[in-house]
C-alpha cells in the first residue's frame, strides 16, 4: 500500500466571478450567493481533502489596469473570503476553510479576534493563509513595503496575532456555574507589543480556541462534560486532557511564498506551505529540504510543516484520449492564444491584447509595476522577448504534455495516480492542493475519476481525524 498523502483545494481566482462567461454558468448560479460555494466544498469534503485555501487581492487594480482586470473578470472584481468562511463551514463537518489575510492589511487585533472567533464558530476547522503582497498598501494610506520587508511585518503580525492567542493562560477560562466564577482575570495577560511596524495593547477579548483549555473547564465545571464532550474529542480528553497541548487550538497558518524569505516563513510559522514548484522528484525533493532545513533552524520539526504542491491535473477517459489533447495543444487557435494573452495581460497587470501575434514583444511595455517573475514567466525558456514573434511564447504557453511522459499532466486517472504516487514513495511528497475554480464543474472534472483511483491504492483519506484542520493535517 503506497503511503497516505494529504489534498487540498486552492480557490485560485478568489471570491469573485471567476470562470465567468463559461457555459457552467448557464447552471443558474450566482457567483455573489454562498450556494455555488457551498455545493462545492460538499464535494470536496465528501473526497477526504483536507483544507480550503481561499485566494485573495484586495485591489481590483490601478486606473490604467482596471477595464483589463474586470472586461472578462479575470482579475476582479473579488469579495472578501473571510466572510465566505461562515457559510462554508455551516454547508461542512470536517474540512479546513482558510482564507487569506494579508499581514499589511489586517491589524493584528483584529485579525487575532476574528480568527479565534471563527475558530470557535467552527471547531477548529479555521486557517489563515498569511501573504505579503503589498499592492493594496494605498487602499490603506501606507507606503508599498520592499519584498524582504513585507516578510518583515509579516513576521511581527503573526507574532503579535499568536501573543493575543495566547493571552489566556491556562485556566482563565473557568465557566463554573456552580460557583458563578466565568473566567479568571488574573490569568488574562495585559501583553503588550511595540515594533517596527505594529503597537498593539493585549490582551484579547475573545475567548481563544484551546480545547484544553475549554474542556478542562467543561470538567470542572461539569456542565456539557457528557458524552458528546468527548465524542468531539475522539475520547482523547478522558486520556490525556493535554492532548492539544497549549497552542494547538491556534488556527492553522499556511504560508505561499517561494523565495528564501518564503520558505523561512514557512519554516518557522506554517502548518501548510502552498508550494507552486515544478513537479518532478527532484524538484520537489529539493523544495521540500529547503523547508525542512529552515523549520529545524527555527527549532520545529521537519513533520510539523505540510508543503503540498499546487496542481492542476486535466484528467481525459483513455491514453488515446490523452495524446490527441497533447498533440491539438500544439497547435492552437488564434483564439485559444488569445485566451492566453488576456490571462497574461492581467497577470501581468499590462494591457498586451492588442499586440500583433507576429511580431516580438517589445519588453518595454511593462511598467515598473510589473514583477520580474510574472515577466519571466512569460518569457518560459526563451533567451528573449526579440528572439521570436510573440505568438511563439503563446504558443509555448498553451503547450500541454502527457503525464505518462512526465512532460505535463494530461493523463487517465491511473496515470494521474501513478504520477502521484511516484512523488509519494520517491520524493516522500506530502500531498498535493488542487487548483482551480470553486465550482462543482471543476471539482468533478478534476476528481470524480481521481479520488476513487487514489483511494484504492491507500493514498487519500477515507475518513477524518477528530479535532479540526491541525489534527487532519497530523493524523498520519
Ligand atoms: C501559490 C501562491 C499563492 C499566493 N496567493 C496569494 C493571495 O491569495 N493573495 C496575495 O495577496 N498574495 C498571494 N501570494 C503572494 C505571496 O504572499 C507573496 O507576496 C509573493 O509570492 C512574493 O513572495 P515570494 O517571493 O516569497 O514568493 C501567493 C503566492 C503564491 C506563490
Amino acid at each position: 500500500m503506497a503511503h497516505r498523502q494529504h489534498f487540498g483545494w486552492f480557490f485560485s481566482r478568489g471570491f469573485g466571478p471567476q470562470g465567468w462567461g463559461r457555459p457552467e454558468w448557464r447552471w443558474g448560479y450566482d457567483w455573489t450567493k454562498p450556494d455555488l460555494y457551498q455545493h462545492s466544498v460538499r464535494e470536496l469534503e465528501q473526497a477526504g481533502l483536507d483544507l480550503v485555501i481561499m485566494e485573495d487581492a484586495i485591489s481590483i487594480g490601478t486606473p490604467e489596469t482596471l477595464d483589463l482586470r474586470v472586461r472578462s473578470a479575470y482579475g476582479g472584481p473579488k469579495h472578501d473570503p473571510l466572510l465566505l468562511a461562515p457559510y462554508l463551514f455551516q454547508a461542512t463537518n470536517h474540512i479546513g476553510i482558510v482564507p487569506t489575510i494579508n499581514a499589511g492589511a489586517t491589524p493584528p487585533y483584529l485579525a487575532a479576534r476574528q480568527a479565534a472567533t471563527l475558530q470557535h464558530l467552527s471547531d477548529g476547522r479555521f486557517g489563515i493563509n498569511v501573504v505579503t503582497d503589498v499592492k493594496s498598501a494605498r487602499h490603506f494610506g501606507l507606503e508599498e513595503l520592499e519584498h524582504d520587508a513585507a516578510y518583515d511585518r509579516a513576521q511581527e503580525w503573526l507574532d503579535t496575532v499568536r501573543e493575543l492567542w495566547h493571552s489566556w493562560d491556562d485556566g482563565a477560562y473557568v465557566a463554573d456555574a456552580e460557583t458563578g466564577h466565568f473566567a479568571d482575570g488574573t490569568r488574562i495577560r495585559a501583553t503588550r507589543h511595540e515594533g517596527e511596524y505594529f503597537t498593539v495593547d493585549g490582551p484579547l477579548n475573545a475567548i481563544p480556541f484551546n480545547r484544553a483549555l475549554e474542556l478542562k473547564a467543561e470538567a470542572i465545571s461539569g456542565l456539557r462534560r457528557d458524552a458528546s464532550a468527548d465524542r468531539r474529542l475522539g475520547g482523547r480528553f478522558a486520556n490525556n486532557p493535554d492532548a492539544y497541548g497549549t497552542t494547538n487550538g491556534d488556527p492553522a497558518i499556511v504560508s505561499p511564498g517561494g523565495s528564501g524569505r518564503g520558505l523561512g516563513f514557512a519554516g518557522a510559522n506554517s502548518d501548510v506551505q502552498l508550494a507552486l514548484a515544478p513537479l518532478n522528484v527532484a524538484a520537489v525533493r529539493a523544495y521540500r529540504a529547503k523547508v525542512t532545513a529552515e523549520a529545524q533552524a527555527a527549532g520545529r520539526q521537519a513533520s510539523d510543516v505540510k508543503t503540498l504542491f499546487v496542481f492542476k491535473p486535466e484528467v481525459v477517459a483513455s491514453e488515446d484520449e490523452a495524446r490527441r489533447v497533447v498533440d491539438a495543444s500544439h497547435h492552437p487557435s488564434d483564439d485559444e492564444l488569445r485566451a492566453v494573452l488576456l490571462g497574461q495581460s492581467s497577470d501581468s497587470e499590462t494591457d498586451l491584447t492588442g499586440l500583433d501575434l507576429d511580431e516580438p514583444l517589445d519588453p518595454a511595455v511593462f511598467g515598473p509595476h510589473v514583477s520580474r517573475g510574472t515577466i519571466k514567466g512569460l518569457l518560459g525558456n526563451a533567451p528573449s522577448f526579440d528572439a521570436q514573434p510573440l505568438r511563439d511564447l503563446l504558443v509555448a504557453k498553451a503547450r500541454k504534455g502527457a503525464v505518462a511522459d512526465r512532460e505535463g499532466f494530461v493523463g487517465t486517472a491511473g496515470q494521474l495516480a501513478d504520477f502521484i504516487e511516484e512523488l509519494g514513495e520517491d520524493a516522500g511528497n506530502d500531498g498535493f492542493i488542487f487548483s482551480g475554480d470553486l465550482h462543482p464543474v471543476t471539482v468533478h472534472r478534476m476528481l470524480d475519476d481521481l479520488v476513487p483511483e487514489l483511494r484504492r491504492r491507500g493514498i487519500l483519506r477515507t475518513s477524518y481525524a477528530q479535532g479540526g484542520l491541525r489534527a487532519n493535517l497530523t493524523d498520519f
